[in-house]
C-alpha cells in the first residue's frame, strides 16, 4: 500500500514527527496485522512500532510487516513516551476517543499533541493489485450469491429469509457478510438503510437487495432492486430513472473526473424526472478497508478521480408509503475509464 519512507514524508508535509494511529482500518493497512481493532501503531522518524497485547503475540508476529510491542495501556505508552520527548506526535482525530486522548496527554506530557485528519487514508484511496484482487473476489462471491438467491425472492418470503440465505451462500464461498444484508421490500423499500425485517414480500412489489461480501479485509457493495410480480407504473417509472441516473453516471466514471460532478449528474438526471428530492444521500463512495471510505461521491466532494480507486455509484429514490428504488454498482477507475466490477444482471421492468 504505502512505505514507511511515503508516509514518513506524509507526516513531515503535515507538520507532525510522528503519528499515533488507532482506525483500525490504518492500523491494518499499514502492518497487514488483521486485528487493528486490538492494535496501534506509532510512527516515528525512526521506524514503525505495532502496539498489540499477548492475546496476539503469535499472530502479529507472523502477520506484521513492523516490529511489534506486546503490553497493554498503560505500558504501552509507557513504552513510546521516551522517543516522543519534544516531538509534536500526530493522533487521528477522525477516530481517538476524548477519554483515549486525554490518556495519551497523560502519558506523554512532553510532546505535543496535535490533531491530523485522513493522512494515511490518503494512501488507501488507490488500490493495489493485491489489494484489487481481495475486491474482485468479494463481489465475485456476492455476484454469485445473488444468482444463486435470487429466485427466492417472491411472495410469502420474508425479508430476513433472503438476507440469510444471501449471508450462507457468502460464507460458504469463504466469505463474511461485508455489512448487514438490506433487503426492504414494498414500502419499506423507502428506507434507504432499512434492514431485513420479518416482512413477507407480497405480490407486484419491488424489492431492494444492498449486499456484500468480505475477502481478505476488504469489501464489496452493491445493490439490486427487483419486481416480484407485475408492480405498478409509478414503480416502473422510479425504477427506470434510476437506472438511468445510475447507467449515465457509471458511464461518466474516469480518471481525472470530479467526484461532485458525478453526484450533479445523477442528480440533475432525477432531478428532470421530478424525483431528485427524493434521492436522499450521496451519489457513492470509495471502497476497500472499510465499506465506505474515500474518495466521498457527494456533491460537495473535493476529490478527483484516479486509477485504481473502487468506487460505488448507488443513486436511489425513497418515497414514503410508496417504496424505493436503489442500484449500486461497484466500479474500479482505470487509467482509461473504468470497469463494473459488480457483475449482477439488472432487470429491464
Ligand atoms: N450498504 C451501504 C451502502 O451501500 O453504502
Ligand atoms: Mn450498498
Ligand atoms: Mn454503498
Amino acid at each position: 500500500m504505502t512505505t514507511l519512507d511515503e508516509l514518513q514524508g506524509a507526516l513531515r508535509r503535515a507538520g507532525v514527527d510522528a503519528l499515533w494511529i488507532s482506525d483500525p482500518s490504518n492500523v491494518r493497512a499499514i502492518t497487514g496485522f488483521t486485528s487493528g481493532k486490538d492494535g496501534k501503531v506509532l510512527v516515528t522518524p525512526d521506524g514503525a512500532t505495532l502496539y498489540t497485547d499477548a492475546r496476539y503475540t503469535v499472530q502479529a508476529a507472523g502477520e506484521s510487516s513492523v516490529p511489534q510491542f506486546i503490553a497493554r495501556p498503560p505500558d504501552t505508552y509507557l513504552h513510546a513516551a521516551p522517543a516522543l520527548k519534544g516531538l509534536r506526535v500526530g493522533f487521528e482525530a477522525d477516530h481517538l476517543t476524548v477519554v483515549l486522548l486525554d490518556d495519551l496527554r497523560d502519558h506523554w506530557p512532553d510532546s505535543t499533541l496535535v490533531p491530523v485528519r485522513g493522512l494515511v487514508q490518503g494512501f488507501r484511496l488507490r488500490k493495489d493489485e493485491r489489494e484489487l484482487d481481495a475486491i474482485r473476489e468479494a463481489q465475485r462471491i456476492a455476484d454469485a450469491a445473488f444468482t444463486q438467491v435470487r429466485p427466492l425472492i417472491r411472495p410469502g418470503v420474508t425479508e430476513l429469509e433472503i438476507a440469510l440465505e444471501l449471508e450462507l451462500a457468502m460464507r460458504r464461498a469463504g466469505a463474511q457478510s461485508a455489512f448487514e444484508i438490506i433487503v426492504a421490500s414494498g414500502p419499506n423499500g423507502a428506507k434507504p438503510h432499512g434492514v431485513a425485517s420479518s416482512r413477507v414480500i407480497g405480490h407486484n412489489e419491488l424489492v431492494t437487495v444492498d449486499m456484500g461480501a468480505q475477502v481478505n479485509g476488504y469489501h464489496s457493495d452493491m445493490t439490486r432492486t427487483v419486481a416480484v410480480g407485475d408492480p405498478s407504473a409509478e414503480l416502473r417509472r422510479l425504477y427506470r430513472a434510476v437506472l438511468e441516473a445510475e447507467e449515465a453516471a457509471v458511464a461518466a466514471v474516469g480518471p481525472g473526473v470530479r467526484a461532485a460532478d458525478l453526484d450533479h449528474l445523477a442528480r440533475d438526471l432525477l432531478t428532470g424526472h421530478g424525483l431528485g428530492v427524493y434521492f436522499a444521500h450521496s451519489l457513492g463512495h470509495g471502497v476497500g478497508l472499510d465499506v465506505h471510505e474515500g474518495p466521498g461521491l457527494r456533491g460537495t466532494s473535493e476529490d478527483v478521480l484516479e486509477p485504481g480507486m473502487v468506487i460505488t455509484i448507488e443513486p436511489g429514490v425513497y418515497i414514503p408509503e410508496v417504496g424505493g428504488v436503489r442500484i449500486e454498482d461497484l466500479v474500479l477507475v482505470t487509467e482509461t475509464g473504468h470497469e463494473v466490477l459488480s457483475q449482477s444482471e439488472k432487470e429491464v421492468l
